[in-house]
């Protein structure tokens, strides 16, 4: 299958947050502070001009301890007749060479756990202990240092 990656709007990528990640709530209610935030990255990846994933990135303070340049992953998720394809990885690695592109020096994000295979595979490694978010499952805090830092994690 051929796909590619590129930016995409906000407007475009709360739709596939509404439809996948969270159906309860409106498009316009999955935007967070960071989705506004002028450096903030939306990706879509596109099969014959058809959105079929999407993954954001936008600067965030880690809430565990303070680290300079630190972005935070969210909203990822590809239409179902397209997993298992390679597209969400895709999207994993388009975002963070734009990250590093960006001077980032720190990601992190909140994965479901079915995902961390997926994240190691990206050069992210687990923080914390595993946690329930509600009726979603399990998750984990994910980090990933993209730069040299005096921060021990
Ligand atoms: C998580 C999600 C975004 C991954 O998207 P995806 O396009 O299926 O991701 P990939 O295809 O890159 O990887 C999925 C699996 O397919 C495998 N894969 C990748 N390319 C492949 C290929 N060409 N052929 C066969 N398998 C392949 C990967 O190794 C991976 O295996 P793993 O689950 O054992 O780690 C998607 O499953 C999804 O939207 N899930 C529901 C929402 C969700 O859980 N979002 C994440 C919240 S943290």
């Amino acid at each position: 299958m051929f796909f590619n990656i590129r930016e995409t709007r906000l407007a475009n990528v709360v739709l596939v947050r509404h439809h996948i990640l969270r159906p309860h709530q409106t498009p316009e209610e999955t935007i967070s502070r960071g989705d506004l935030h002028p450096d903030a990255i939306h990706l879509g990846a596109y099969s014959d001009e058809s959105l079929i994933g999407v993954l954001s990135a936008g600067p965030e303070p880690f809430p565990h301890k303070e680290v300079a340049r630190c972005w935070r992953l969210r909203g990822f998720a590809v239409y179902p007749d397209y997993r298992g394809r390679g597209v969400g990885s895709a999207l994993v690695e388009a975002i963070i060479s734009l990250l590093r592109a960006r001077e980032c020096s720190f990601v992190w994000g909140l994965a479901r756990v079915s995902v961390l295979g997926l994240y190691s595979r990206a050069g992210f490694r687990t923080y914390g202990e595993v946690f329930d978010i509600g009726h979603v499952g399990p998750h984990c805090t994910i980090v990933s240092q993209l730069r040299e830092s005096n921060v021990d994690l």
